[in-house]
């Protein structure tokens, strides 16, 4: 298992709620790693510049109406989308920190109704994470933090659902943080854990697929 072929970068998942501090704590984790000479990339889902993430972005901007498990599956697809390029991404070497992935598929979806085992369906056979980091915040609190930008989900009451959803997806392998305390000491802990998975993958890791 230690071949040198089977070195290759991390794929690091940060989830959470909407205003958890993902974006800016993904920011931060790309500049900690370049700063070490690690490659590494920063990536978000939705991917909004491909054809299927401009009807996302609409949707979300309640510039269009679609059924939910449209949106679900569109979701998903642009995951497809990026799948290869993540793998050979992946295989050459550079790690890739992910702003939200197939997990906020499902737990958003399923937050509206829909079960849980049809959303995990088209997520199958996609890159599993080295790494899931949960970025973990009540919802209250979130709220408070302001800047809900008006889009579709950034609603408290849907926020506590989307909460109860990712508390039934979340297993063993995930990292929680606590993500109310100060960002300096947020980015303190997911650094450790972060360079942990890197090395790993660093050494020799076989890549994996997600709930086959
Ligand atoms: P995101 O672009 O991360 O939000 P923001 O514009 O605030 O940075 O995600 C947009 C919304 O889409 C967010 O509320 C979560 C939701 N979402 C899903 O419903 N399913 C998915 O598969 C993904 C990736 C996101």
């Amino acid at each position: 298992n230690n071949h040198k072929s089977d070195s290759r970068g991390a794929l690091i998942v940060l989830e959470g709620l909407d205003r958890s501090g993902k974006t800016s704590q993904s920011s931060r984790l790309l500049s900690y790693l370049e700063g070490l000479g690690h490659s590494v990339e920063s990536w978000r889902f939705p991917d909004r510049n491909t054809g299927v993430g401009q009807m996302i972005s609409s949707y979300l901007a309640n510039e269009s109406q679609l059924d939910d498990h449209t949106i679900h599956l569109l979701f998903s697809a642009n995951r497809w989308e990026k799948r290869s390029l993540m793998e050979t991404k992946l295989r050459s070497g550079t790690t890739l920190i992910v702003d939200r992935y197939s997990f906020s598929g499902v737990a958003f979806s399923s937050a509206k109704g829909l079960d849980i085992e049809w959303c995990k369906a088209p997520e199958i056979g996609l890159l599993a994470p080295d790494l899931v980091l949960y970025l973990d915040i009540p919802p209250e609190k979130a709220a408070e933090r302001g800047g809900y930008g008006g889009e579709r989900y950034e609603q408290l009451e849907f926020q506590r659902k989307v909460a109860h959803s990712y508390q039934i997806l979340r297993d063993g392998s995930w990292k929680t943080v606590n993500a109310w305390l100060p960002f300096d000491d947020v980015e303190k802990q997911l650094r450790e854990m972060v360079l942990d998975s890197v090395t790993t993958c660093q050494k020799g890791k076989s890549l994996s697929k997600l709930w086959s």
